[in-house]
Order: structure tokens, then C-alpha cells, then sequence
């Protein structure tokens, strides 16, 4: 069954996830497509309608991205934004000039015209502009609705297609009108009808993996104790049961209490199969004065196929390997009908395992946004700890450790972290930050305690708290001062060998948010 669906051909912009999700929010399937998708391909999804993005082209660059007329005549719905509007205005004989001057930021704008598209909206809103064109002037095939001070067209009409085109982004929250003009396209003018709730994908996804699954055989889910892999548990587990097995691997370079929590979660409350494969010494041994963060990584990917090989081989029936993919990972590696956006991020786990272990893959999270799994996870019994965490690399704590691992650091940075987690937690910061963790680094403060001098290798531990949406972007977080206080007198007393404690102050770009 294809669920109806709205295509967001994304031009480009920074903005076009976040319109593909507010249709989601909306309860309306969303797809985001490339600019030169086809009609035939658009009726293959089944879309019931159009969003045109943003973009940081202008349409009247010689290879600016476009879509293709028979697109626009295929009698769907199109709402145009920004880029997309003066790109369908263009295609309908409408010219766009350069402005003047460049609009950024909040603009107040008039409604000219009573229109579904602006009903239950006041007569003059507040929007967020962001562009340097703009439709000075458009033909009679259209009507305009909507005019800024400045006197260009904000929105308009065509009076014979369903196309509408708005020069400013109702997707961002800085249009507080915004969400209801969604509402109106969806709801109005496409006929959507709110039919994309997260009981129902989760009822859709049981079937088809049921049906899939036959009684005889076995999936099998490497469980890292993260979100996604957690819920696709979850949701795999409902559908299939004890044919489900999840298989744990304690490297040694966990958080401090996360096998107990998996255990406890996993095996104890929703009685899945699980099979926790203590490796840890294999790890640590491995790494032993590592210091090169690639060869890090390396051994850990080495270390962990090998023993999830060794444990997958003794699963009689297993047939299918499960994997916690996100529609973000698919739109990035620009598969599917995935956008413009295609092949920018470089992707720390993609592929995860290989090919050559054989299994057929199945990936019952890659349609959702982080924040649809999240309220999966909800609606499936996850607990909140496992649902709200913060994401934690692959590598674990190795990155975390710059310069040579060692056994004493793992256990310093063990302490250093939960102290960190408890205290950040205590303060009712946890939720407000999107990843906030430690990290050893390899230098020699001097330090004095009761009356002795201290010099240790790994005497710092640094403190970085960011928030992002996507983790392409981060900031700093500005926490309390107090919390931060409380952290390094806890450390400092509770935690032997660190006798400073620092906090991060960069941003990404140009820092990452991992120290390696
Ligand atoms: P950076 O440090 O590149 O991190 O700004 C962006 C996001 O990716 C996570 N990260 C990793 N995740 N294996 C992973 O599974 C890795 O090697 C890795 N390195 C970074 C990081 O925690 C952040 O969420």
C-alpha cells in the first residue's frame, strides 16, 4: 500500500527537510523528490500534491535546478516557496527580476484577496523573507494575494492551475501564521485528510513485516542501545516476536550502566531474545595505546564485524538483518526519490555491516524523521531514557579519548561522564541539549591537592554541550554557570587524576562537535 503523499521537490535549500517534515507534523505522508523527478514518477508515489522548495540559485542562472512542465501540468496542487514560486512563475511566462535590495528576516505583508490558502489568517501577518529575486510583477494569468511594503508580490494565484506561490517561508517558526497555511494546502486545497498518525504506520509496518517473515525464520538486529536501533527493536519485536534476536556487543567503550539498562529494558520488560556478547577485553586489548583516531575506528569496525559474525552464525533461521536507517541517511546517500541534497554529508556508519554477512536486509525506519521514531518509541513502551537520549558514535568512548586509550582512561572518562549526565540531567537540562558528553585529552596540567603537586598525563577533562537540529550545524550550549560549577567540583573531588576541567565554547563549523 503507497500512502498518499505531498512531494517536496528540494532545490536546494536548508530548509527543504524541514518542509517535508511540517507536513508530517501535519499528519500528511511526505516525500522529498529531486527537482528533475518525472510525472510518471510522481504518480508512482501516489502524490497528491506539490511543495515546490527554496533555493539558493537564482532562476535565471543558466543551471539553476528545474522541474519539468509536464510536472507543473500534471493538475496536482503546487505551492511554490521562495525559489519555487519565482521558478513556476518564470515557467508560466512570468519574469523575475533581481530586487533591489535583498529582503532578510521578518517583513510585515498585506492580504489582498480572501483565499483558502491564507483562511483563518489576520489581513496583515508577519513573515520571514529570505531571497534576493523576486516577482516584481506577474502576467494576468495570475492574481496576486499578498504585497509587502515594498510593493512586491508576496503571494499569488494562477487563476487556471491550482498553483499558488509564496515569496516567504511558511515552514520556519519565524512565520507564526505558517502552520496554518500549511494546514490550508494540505487540508484545503490538496484534500489531504490527516491520515498519516503514528499508530497507523506502526500497524502498516507490523504487517508488512509479518508478512514478510516467514514462521521458520529469524531476524536477526544488532542493538547498540541507541534510538533508532532501539525502536526498530521494538517495532520488530511486536510484529515477529521471539523470532526477533538482538545481539549486543559490549565493546568496552560504553557509557557507564548502558548493558544494564539494555538488559533491563530488552531481555527483562519486553522478553526479546537478546543475546549481550561480552567482547569488551578483545576491544580494549586491541586498542591498548591506540592513538590514531582512523585506526581507532578501523579496529572497532574490524573487532565488531568479526564478533557479530561469530554470534549471528549460531542463529538457526536467520534470514534477515535488521538495520535502524533513517529517511535522513536514505535522502543523504541520495537514494529513492531523495533530493537535492544527495551525497553532501559524508556518513560516519552507513552500510553499518557488510553485504558479504549474507543476510537480506530489512530497515523498517527508513520512510521516518528522528522525530517520528522517537514518538514510535513512545507509542511502543520504550522508556523515556532510551527514547529522549542524546546519539553516541559507534567508537564509543575511543574518540572521546584523544590521543593513546588506555584501560585507566576508559574507567576515568566512565566517571567523569556519568558525573556530567547525572548533573546535567539533575538541572533539567538534558532535554534542552542535543549531545552533551566529556572528553580526556591528552595533556599534563599542574594541579594541587592538599599540599602535593600534580602532573598526570590525562589530567584534563573537557566538558561539550551542544545543541543542533541536524548535527550538521551545532552551537555551544549556554548553560547555568551553577551547573557547570557543580560538575567540576564533583569531578575534581570524585574522580582521581583530573584536576581541571574546561568547558568547550566552539561552534561547528568550523569545531565538530567530536573532539576526533
Ligand atoms: P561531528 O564530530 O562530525 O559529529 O561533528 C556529528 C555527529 O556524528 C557523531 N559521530 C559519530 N557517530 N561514529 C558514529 O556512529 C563515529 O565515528 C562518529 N563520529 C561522530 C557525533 O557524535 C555527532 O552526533
Amino acid at each position: 500500500m503507497t500512502n498518499r503523499t505531498i512531494a517536496v521537490l528540494d532545490f536546494g535549500s536548508q530548509y527543504a527537510q524541514l518542509l517535508a517534515r511540517r507536513v508530517r507534523e501535519n499528519h500528511v505522508h511526505s516525500t522529498l523528490c529531486r527537482p528533475d523527478i518525472t510525472a510518471e514518477e510522481l504518480r508512482a508515489m501516489n502524490a497528491v500534491g506539490l511543495i515546490l522548495s527554496g533555493g539558493p540559485s537564482s532562476v535565471n542562472d543558466e543551471n539553476a535546478p528545474r522541474c519539468r512542465m509536464e510536472v507543473l501540468e500534471m493538475g496536482l496542487p503546487v505551492l511554490g516557496i521562495c525559489y519555487g514560486m519565482q521558478l513556476a512563475c518564470q515557467m508560466y511566462g512570468s519574469p523575475v527580476q533581481s530586487a533591489p535590495s535583498s529582503e532578510y528576516g521578518r517583513t510585515r505583508i498585506e492580504l489582498l484577496e480572501g483565499d483558502p490558502i491564507f483562511a483563518h489568517l489576520p489581513t496583515t501577518v508577519s513573515v520571514w523573507m529570505s531571497h534576493g529575486d523576486r516577482v516584481e510583477s506577474v502576467s494576468d494569468d495570475f492574481v496576486v494575494l499578498a504585497r509587502t511594503d515594498g510593493a512586491a508580490c508576496a503571494a499569488v494565484r494562477h487563476r487556471q492551475r491550482p498553483f499558488y506561490g509564496l515569496q516567504f517561508h511558511p515552514e520556519v517558526t519565524h512565520t507564526p501564521h505558517g502552520n496554518q497555511i500549511m494546514r490550508n494546502f494540505l487540508y484545503t486545497v490538496c484534500g489531504c485528510r490527516g491520515e498519516w498518525q503514528i499508530g497507523s504506520v506502526i500497524d502498516q509496518s507490523v504487517r508488512s513485516i509479518s508478512g514478510r517473515v516467514g514462521p521458520d525464520e529469524r531476524v536477526i538486529l544488532g542493538l547498540s542501545g541507541g534510538v533508532d536501533s532501539s525502536v526498530a527493536a521494538a517495532l520488530l519485536h511486536r510484529a515477529i516476536g521471539d523470532r526477533l534476536v538482538c545481539i549486543f556487543v559490549d565493546n568496552g567503550l560504553l557509557r557507564g550502566g548502558e548493558v544494564d539498562l539494555v538488559v533491563e529494558t530488552f531481555a527483562e520488560h519486553f522478553k526479546m531474545d537478546l543475546h549481550v556478547v561480552d567482547a569488551a577485553d578483545r576491544f580494549v586489548d586491541a586498542l591498548d595505546g591506540v592513538a590514531d583516531p582512523q585506526e581507532k575506528r578501523k579496529i572497532i569496525g574490524r573487532i565488531f564485524i568479526d564478533v557479530f559474525k561469530a554470534e549471528a552464525e549460531h542463529i538457526e533461521g536467520a534470514r534477515y538483518l535488521a538495520q535502524g536507517t533513517l529517511y535522513p541517511d536514505v535522502i543523504e546517500s541520495g537514494h529513492g526519490y531523495a533530493g537535492q541534497t544527495a551525497n553532501i554529508k559524508l556518513h560516519h556508519n552507513v552500510g553499518g555491516l557488510p553485504e558479504e554477512l549474507g543476510f537480506e536486509l530489512i530497515e523498517p525506519l527508513r520512510d521516518l524523521f528522528k522525530d517520528e521514531v522517537r514518538r514510535m518509541g513512545e507509542h511502543l513502551g520504550l522508556p523515556e531514557d532510551i527514547v529522549w537520549r542524546h546519539p553516541f558514535p559507534g567508537p564509543g568512548l575511543a574518540v572521546r579519548i584523544i590521543g593513546p586509550i588506555t584501560r585507566g582512561g576508559l574507567e576515568t572518562l566512565r566517571q567523569v561522564d556519568a558525573i556530567t549526565l547525572e548533573e546535567v540531567h539533575a538541572a533539567g537540562w538534558y532535554p534542552k541539549i542535543a549531545q552533551a558528553f566529556a572528553v580526556l585529552i591528552p595533556v599534563r596540567t599542574v594541579g594541587v591537592m592538599g599540599d602535593q603537586r600534580t602532573y598526570a598525563d590525562q589530567s584534563v577533562a573537557v566538558l561539550r554541550f551542544v545543541e543542533s537540529t541536524d548535527f550538521m550545524t551545532a552551537d555551544w550550549v549556554r548553560i547555568d554557570y551553577e551547573v557547570l560549577g557543580r560538575i567540576s567540583t564533583r569531578i575534581m573531588n570524585e574522580v582521581a587524576g583530573i584536576n581541571r576541567v574546561v568547558y568547550d565554547i566552539s561552534s561547528k563549523p568550523p569545531a565538530t562537535i567530536e573532539w576526533e
